[in-house]
């Protein structure tokens, strides 16, 4: 039976522990190649769209398709679950299905999201974005990762056409129902099954500080135009600005050059920032802007900020919930989320939901991630329960 077992060695990361799979690196595109062996094993049809997603059909594509899946990429060092359980879920709920000797009536789907995380090219969702119109191919494929190579590049290595990218209104069309799977990720569930109600408004900033580089040694305090100094009056700033349910992190800085005895002459410091509303993220991100500007000053620095990515707040469809919920059972919870799916990118378009699996410790994002295997299984029958109500 398919497993996350069966991917358990595939991308692991020795340094930071846990694992490190981007969109269109050797180790996704192994994972790429894995779920389309399982997919065809499966007598599924198997299409690559134009913008690096894989789509598994079990049926005739076409009109009120019902779609569930995930991504197989994770963040830097990221856990097991947080996308390969869509995908894992996905392909077992398939095989619950015929085993119950059920067929669809309608086309029934399991869709890969390319780079999901953004831990490779910076913004997340990046193929559900792109399905959607909601990147341009132009700016995605601008996107560098840190060796320097474009997300075109990387598309193109990877067999697509950076040409032919763009918003797909036949898939957007033909979707009636976009099902995702995916383990909880803070304290929310305390029952193994729930389902999603809203996504925090959210996004990313870039902030370069420059300043001068010189000499760690032989440059009095005075006399030094340090960046590093308003960029961590900058990461102080998002923890004093973070109230009321709002969330701001900086989880990656990077100093250029970067060597212990050289003073910095520039730092890229990222902000990620999310609150229930809009108006809410974006006042948490000027009154972070604010304090790192005049830091930036005080330093003789100077500071550009960059938004990276943005989305407003989601919800998702009540009816498509409450369906999903008399299926699933009337004290199936609900429960927002401060994650970012591609479900999340879809919701605007079509009729969305997502199915959460229990997160015991509500540890995400990190080698740490664990679900039970019982409540990874009660995902499964979930998800089929799901599948086969939306399709029949
Ligand atoms: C993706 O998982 C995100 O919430 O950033
Ligand atoms: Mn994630
Ligand atoms: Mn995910």
């Amino acid at each position: 039976m398919t497993d996350l077992a069966d991917i358990a060695d595939v991308g692991r990361d020795p340094r930071r522990g846990g694992y490190s799979r981007h969109g269109f690196d050797p180790v996704e595109r192994e994972l790429r190649e894995w779920f389309v062996e399982e997919a065809e094993r499966r007598d599924l049809d198997v299409y690559p769209d134009r913008n690096g997603n894989i789509w598994a059909w079990w049926g005739e594509p076409g009109r009120d398709a019902v779609i569930t899946g995930s991504h197989l990429d994770s963040v830097p060092g990221g856990g097991a679950f947080d996308g390969p359980l869509g995908v894992v879920s996905a392909l077992q709920a398939v095989d619950l299905l015929r085993a119950q000797g059920f067929r669809p009536s309608k086309p029934l789907a399991i869709v890969v999201f390319v780079e999901e995380e953004g831990g490779r090219f910076g913004v997340a969702c990046l193929g559900s974005r792109l399905m959607t119109g909601a990147i341009t191919p132009e700016a995605a494929c601008k996107l560098v990762d840190a060796e320097g190579i474009t997300f075109g590049e990387a598309a193109h290595a990877a067999g697509f056409d950076p040409l032919r990218m763009g918003r797909d209104d036949r898939a957007l069309t033909s979707i009636g129902a976009f099902v995702e799977l995916h383990v909880e990720q803070g304290r929310g569930l305390d029952v193994p099954i729930g389902l999603a109600s809203s996504i925090l408004a959210h996004g990313r900033w870039r902030y370069t500080f420059t300043g001068e580089g010189n000499h760690a040694g032989a440059t009095l305090i005075e006399d030094r135009r340090d960046p590093m100094l308003p960029a961590a009056q900058m990461v102080l700033a998002a923890r004093r600005t973070a109230t009321h349910g709002a969330r701001a992190t900086v989880g990656r800085l990077v100093p250029n050059p970067g060597g212990t005895n050289v003073i910095a002459s520039s730092v890229d410091v990222w902000l990620d920032a999310r609150a229930d509303d809009e108006q809410r993220t974006r006042e948490v991100v000027e009154r972070i802007t604010t304090a790192a500007r005049a830091a930036a000053a005080e330093e003789g620095c100077s500071v550009r900020v960059t938004e990276e990515s943005w989305g407003g707040t989601v919800f998702f469809d009540p009816s498509l919930i409450s369906h999903i919920r008399s299926a699933l059972g009337e004290n199936t919870p609900t429960l927002p989320t401060g994650a970012g799916h591609d479900a999340g990118i879809l919701a605007a378009h079509v009729p969305t939901a997502m199915l959460f699996v229990r997160n015991p410790t509500g540890i995400s994002h990190a080698p740490e991630e664990f679900a039970e295997a019982d409540d990874c299984a009660a995902g499964v029958v979930a998800l089929a329960t799901t599948l086969e109500h939306l399709t029949r």
